[in-house]
């Protein structure tokens, strides 16, 4: 499905669809079930309160993130390819070149990953206790799948994303 993406608004729908939109949905689940998991396990499981910590600065983080894609860098990617497909001038933007923003992403995507090994330490690579109840189970299992997309969603934003509209900066 990915390599017949062509157009960058193809890829940007493509972007929302299948990472973000699963994200901003599962991102206050996981909140709430760190809430109950603390109420039920926190006095043996102190990791827990630690695990909510960084997961408190993740949340805020990536929420921020996906609103500046969406609302900022998204739309200012369009008017490049727009401006591209109609052999227009390149279009000026407030915060000079696209490829400010651009960095900045990918250096928010680098601050996720560092948040993901603390993550992983804190839980020993979320590997389950002894005494895991169910809810332990989901929220562990939720907590990987969240990381692995999320990983696999900044590599695609890195690296065939934002590398199309580097190239659309130097064509234009
Ligand atoms: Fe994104
Ligand atoms: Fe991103």
């Amino acid at each position: 499905m990915i390599q017949n993406i062509q157009s960058t608004k193809d890829m940007i729908s493509f972007i929302i669809e299948t990472y973000h939109i699963p994200l901003k949905e599962i991102l206050p689940e996981i909140s709430t079930m760190l809430t109950r998991m603390i109420e039920v396990h926190g006095k043996e499981h102190p990791e827990l309160e630690l695990l909510k910590k960084c997961f408190i600065a993740f949340r805020t983080d990536m929420e921020k993130h996906l609103r500046k894609e969406e609302d900022i860098l998204f739309p200012m990617i369009l008017q490049l390819e727009n401006a591209y497909t109609k052999n227009a001038e390149r279009p000026k933007f407030h915060c000079g070149s696209i490829e400010n923003p651009i960095h900045q992403m990918e250096y928010e995507h680098e601050q996720f990953d560092d948040l993901f090994k603390q993550m992983k330490h804190i839980t020993h690579n979320f590997i389950l206790p002894d005494d895991a109840c169910k809810l332990f189970i989901k929220c562990y299992g939720t907590f990987l799948k969240m990381i692995e997309d999320t990983e696999i969603h900044a590599t695609y934003e890195n690296t065939i994303l934002f590398a199309r509209v580097k190239e659309l900066t130097h064509l234009l």
